[in-house]
């Protein structure tokens, strides 16, 4: 079986986004492009709010002395900024200049069609001159993965440009397979690393909010626990309520099978760390050329996914 690799998208993609870390660009899909908006419905229209009061705020955000029933959230938002960031911020946002993602940027927005970033790989040129089969003569150039003679001349290391647009001004990659988890197809600068106390990821993907900042709601198959349920009951390790044995002699648990999903209506904590199956990606070429080819990933499959609905099919 051939691998998956992923290429990332085309360079016009890369086209200059604002500097993420302290500038406004990750704050204008939830208060608006000028700070004009109630975000997510609830907060104060910050534009109207005094330099001081933004800085008050945001500085309460991030010690947890401020905000209402959503601070959990702003406080992911304001939880590496400096003062001094909070303070350019606050007077970027009352001097006016604090706009993101605008004109110099709208290209990427406006052809927001998604990127097949497998386009590339199987170039047939490509393919024929790795292919190392039946020939008397190859080129050393293709032997390693560094491409380049064997005398290793010149060798420099991948310089892939992980400066993505800010969430938002992206355009959304094509899936690789039919189910595959989707790349993150924006900037994750200040977003990563997830912990405990601060999942940014759930402030624009929870299914409740997603819509409102143009961003993929997070699947049913992520609130779902498809784990048979196990525990330990008067000595006796239980699974899906069979007994599978006393702690000494464990059985074989193999063939318990789990009755019925359970749909959680809250993220299935095994989902919690996010960027462990979706990666941001940066525009580096495959080692090697890729003859794979997904089957049946034709309509709607390209952009999104059906996992849930399948492994429900025919369950009652
Ligand atoms: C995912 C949506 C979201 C993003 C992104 C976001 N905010 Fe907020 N913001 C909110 C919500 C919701 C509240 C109200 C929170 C509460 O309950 O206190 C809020 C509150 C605020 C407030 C205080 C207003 C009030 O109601 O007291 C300020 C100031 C603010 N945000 C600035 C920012 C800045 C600056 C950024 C970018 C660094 C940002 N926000 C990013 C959703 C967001
Ligand atoms: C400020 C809001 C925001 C935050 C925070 C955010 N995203 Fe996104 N995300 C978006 C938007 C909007 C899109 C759609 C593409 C675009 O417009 O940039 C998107 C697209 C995606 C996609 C592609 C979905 C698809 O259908 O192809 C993935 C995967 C993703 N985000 C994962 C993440 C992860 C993981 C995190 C946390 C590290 C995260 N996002 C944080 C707003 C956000
Ligand atoms: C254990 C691996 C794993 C983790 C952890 C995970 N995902 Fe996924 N995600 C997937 C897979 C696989 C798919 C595609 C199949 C499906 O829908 O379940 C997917 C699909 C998605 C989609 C696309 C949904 C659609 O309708 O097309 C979004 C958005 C998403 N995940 C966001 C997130 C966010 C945000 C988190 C963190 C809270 C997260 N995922 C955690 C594996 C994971």
């Amino acid at each position: 079986m051939t691998k998956v690799i992923k290429v990332m998208a085309l360079g016009s993609l890369l086209a200059a986004s604002a500097l993420y870390g302290v500038s406004t660009a990750a704050c204008v899909g939830c208060h608006g492009a000028n700070f004009e908006k109630k975000a997510m419905g609830i907060s104060k229209v910050v534009k109207d709010m005094s330099k001081e009061d933004i800085v008050k705020a945001l500085k309460g955000y991030k010690d947890g002395s401020y905000g209402g029933a959503m601070k959990g959230l702003m406080k992911g938002q304001v939880a590496s900024l400096s003062d001094a960031d909070i303070d350019s911020i606050a007077s970027s946002i009352k001097g006016g200049s604090a706009k993101a993602p605008d004109k110099t940027e709208a290209p990427a927005k406006a052809e927001a069609k998604v990127v097949d970033i497998n386009a590339k790989v199987a170039d047939k040129a490509r393919l024929d001159k790795e292919d190392l089969g039946n020939k008397k003569v190859v080129d050393e150039t293709v032997l390693g993965l560094r491409k380049t003679s064997l005398f290793e001349e010149n060798v420099k290391p991948n310089d892939g440009k992980f400066n993505r647009p800010a969430p938002g001004a992206s355009a959304r990659f094509e899936r690789a397979y039919v189910n595959a988890p989707p790349m993150i197809p924006h900037s994750v600068d200040g977003l990563l690393p997830i912990t405990k106390e601060n999942n940014q990821c759930l402030g624009c993907h929870m299914p409740d909010v997603a819509k409102g900042v143009g961003a993929t709601p997070i699947p049913p198959s992520h609130f779902t626990n498809y784990r048979p349920e196990t525990v330990l009951k008067d000595g006796e390790l239980v699974k899906e309520g069979k007994k599978v044995g006393l702690k000494a002699d464990i059985g074989n648990t193999s063939d318990i099978k789990i009755a019925k999903a359970k749909k959680l209506n809250h993220l299935y904590q095994g989902r919690f760390n996010c960027s462990q199956c979706h990666a941001p990606q940066a525009n580096v070429d495959t080692a090697v050329g890729n003859t794979f080819k997904p089957d049946g990933l034709t309509g709607d499959l390209k952009t999104s996914s059906n996992l849930a609905d399948i492994i429900n099919d025919g369950v009652k």
